[in-house]
């Protein structure tokens, strides 16, 4: 390990995170009582400009009213750039601040945004004389956010989270697509011409870059990466497919746009029970290499070290969070 110690984010089951427009109050009992790990109240593109008003207040009163139970619950605010976030984040956090765990921050360019806003909930955490930490979680959703990302992960305390937001991310870099998400008919890879003279044309994940870059920043910084949204509900296979592959590379989650959604996240960020069984079976046998004084050996025929045991702890600690049931206070990088 490096001499640099990196302070890990507070522990939270992030499986699955729901999406719930503001303006639809009747949607949010429902949210609640899902079996999403995390919900977000969203005030940002969802939202029709004539309803913002409507929304912020909607989410101020779903913190105060709704019983949200063990469930980690998050606002998406507006844009720095917009009229709105001012009011978004004074009003929800001193009127629904004792619910509210996250403040969900889109378009996320620079590290000053993330100041801005970490200064802003500082200052109404300490009027209000609360000693618990809101978090912040950053959606990197453009050129300047990918750009700038290291810089961004590292802006502040508060943050727990890194979103990829495809959607924005594919308009901010003018990338030929109009899905949100999954693969793309125009990235593909053709082979090279085999001996009857035919090709095969093998489609290509065109999120691997951002994804693979988030999850290194996010980890970089002790922070949760997770994938953003698949717009194509009706798709239950691509959506897995696209969850299986972020969980591959290090996401801890993804978004859920529709109820149909979540089910299938908490399954793909679910460790394997396989997977467990196998990282516990590799923890025993290092446990007797050590004993034994030896510092790797095999196990099915396959090498394994104190690396192994790394890979395997992780494995195993995933799975005891789940089977807790979700948040910790322990991790936590950031006093009240
Ligand atoms: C999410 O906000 C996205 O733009 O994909
Ligand atoms: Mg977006």
């Amino acid at each position: 390990m490096s001499f640099t110690a990196v302070p890990q984010a507070r522990l939270r089951l992030n499986r699955s995170t729901l999406a719930v427009p503001g303006s639809r109050a009747e949607f949010f009992e429902k949210a609640a009582r899902s079996v999403a790990d995390v919900v977000f109240i969203d005030l940002e593109d969802s939202v029709a400009p004539d309803e913002k008003d409507k929304a912020r207040k909607n989410a101020v009163a779903a913190l105060n009213e709704i019983d949200w139970g063990r469930k980690t619950v998050a606002v998406r605010i507006n844009g720095l750039d917009t009229p709105y976030m001012y009011r978004d984040l004074v009003d929800v956090v001193e009127q629904g601040g004792g619910r509210l765990d996250m403040i969900m921050m889109p378009k996320v360019g620079t590290a000053a945004d993330v100041y801005a806003v970490d200064m802003l909930v500082t200052q109404i955490e300490q009027a209000k004389g609360w000693t618990r930490c809101i978090g912040l979680e950053l959606i990197i959703e453009s050129a300047l956010g990918l750009a700038n990302i290291e810089s961004v992960a590292a802006a502040s305390k508060r943050t727990e989270v890194l979103h990829l937001g495809v959607a924005d991310l594919a308009a901010s870099l003018r990338a030929r697509t109009t899905g949100m998400g999954g693969a793309n008919p125009g990235y593909t890879v053709l082979t090279d011409k085999r001996a009857d003279g035919r090709r095969d044309t093998h489609w290509a994940d065109p999120w691997h870059y951002a994804l693979a870059r988030l999850v290194v920043a996010a980890r970089a910084n002790g922070l949760r990466p997770i994938d953003g949204p698949f717009g194509d509900f009706t798709d239950a296979d691509g959506y897995r497919a696209a969850a299986s592959r972020a969980a591959a590379l290090g996401c801890d989650g993804k978004w859920a746009i529709h109820p149909s959604q979540i089910e299938m996240a908490n399954a793909e960020f679910t460790p394997p029970k396989a997977d467990v069984d196998q990282a516990r079976r590799i923890l025993d046998a290092m446990a007797k290499a050590q004993k034994e004084g030896k510092g790797a050996v095999s196990l099915d025929g396959k090498m394994i070290d104190a690396a192994s045991i790394r890979q395997a702890e992780a494995v195993v600690k995933k799975s005891e969070l789940i089977e807790a049931g979700g948040a910790s206070a322990s991790g936590m990088r950031h006093a009240g």
